[in-house]
């Protein structure tokens, strides 16, 4: 039989939109508010410099879950190690989050967001904190993200379709503006950072010159669109169509977007909408995560759109 709904996800989730609430009031007061812009002088785990907001939003988003009674462990790009929950060890959740992503973006006011994934607790009794965060994407209960555009909008799937959330400021809530969200197979946009183009393999630089018509013809083309905030790029595609690529190179093997809290979480939403999400090869929620922090190439998007991606690669660079 079903576990007694005890409503804590439900409660996990109002957890992150009171965080993403607050994160938006920092977000929309940057620059008239002191200490919001700018770099915060520290470097990350991930080897990154971190700014202002980024710190403000991984406070607030540990502040408003780590007394709840809900979650027994946390863990944050911004966070070397995962963090367990002391004063409730017996949580049956476990949130991994981006806290804030797009961070380049943050002193030239273009959109931001902040990405969660939501797993239960591992029933192995002596997981170690660790233990609970290296679970497949396929393990998710819930996922999603809350992105400062020209609104806040949350976005989330529990498996049960993807459903959109705007914040009304003049009552301080998310309203349902955007019930069960589905993705065009085909879209109009590939979004991908060209710059890296020298660096890929014969697969991916098919596949953009497909893209962009330089081969093939009007057939495969598409508009370019690339805002550099994996979130903003990402919710475009979600609802106007499209396909966004960060590929592996041969600098970055594996890429730069973290799996459990960047791909993971976005691959359980692109598929609960109809769409796809693959290293280029494998299907992201099926990888066995093997680190916190391990980065994976992404391909995301309508389900045709992927699929013309991972053709073109196995066809040029072969089975892999
Ligand atoms: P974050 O700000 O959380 O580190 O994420 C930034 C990521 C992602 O948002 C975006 O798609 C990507 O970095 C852009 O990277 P490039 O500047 O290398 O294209
Ligand atoms: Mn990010
Ligand atoms: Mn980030």
């Amino acid at each position: 039989m079903f576990e007694e709904a005890t409503g804590d996800l439900t409660n996990v989730l109002y957890d992150i939109a009171l965080a993403g609430k607050i994160i938006s009031g920092y977000v929309r007061r940057a620059g008239i508010v002191d200490d919001v812009l700018g770099s915060a002088e520290k470097t990350n785990v991930q080897g990154e410099t971190q700014q202002k907001l980024d710190v403000i939003a991984n406070e607030t988003i540990k502040q408003a879950v780590a007394h709840t009674g809900r979650i027994c462990v946390m863990a944050s790009e911004e966070e070397d190690d995962p963090i367990p929950c002391v004063s409730n060890p017996d949580g049956r959740y476990v949130l991994m989050f981006d806290p804030l992503d797009g961070s380049s973006n943050i002193d030239v006011n273009a959109s931001i967001g902040t990405i969660f994934s939501i797993h239960k607790r591992s029933e192995d009794p002596t997981a170690t904190a660790l233990d609970h965060t290296l679970q497949p994407g396929t393990n998710q209960v819930a996922a999603g993200y809350i992105i400062y555009g020209s609104s806040t909008v949350m976005v989330y799937t529990a498996g049960q379709g993807v459903h959109g959330f705007t914040l009304d400021p003049t009552i301080g809530e998310f309203r349902l503006l955007n019930p069960d969200v589905k993705v065009k197979p085909s879209g109009k946009y590939y979004s991908v950072n060209e710059s890296n183009f020298s660096r890929w393999s014969d697969g991916y630089r098919e596949v953009v010159r497909h893209l962009k018509g330089a081969v093939g013809g009007p057939a495969n083309q598409k508009n370019a669109r690339y805002i550099g905030s994996l979130v903003a790029d990402f919710h475009r595609n979600l609802l106007s169509g499209g396909v966004f690529m960060y590929p592996g190179d041969t600098k970055n093997p594996n890429g730069k977007l973290r799996l459990q809290y960047e791909a993971n979480p976005l691959a359980f939403v692109i598929e609960q909408a109809g769409g796809r999400a693959s290293n280029g090869r494998t299907r992201i929620m099926d990888i066995d995560p093997t680190e916190l922090h391990q980065r994976v190439p992404l391909v995301i998007g309508g389900v045709n759109d992927v699929q013309f991606v991972e053709d073109m690669i196995v066809a040029t660079d072969g089975d892999g």
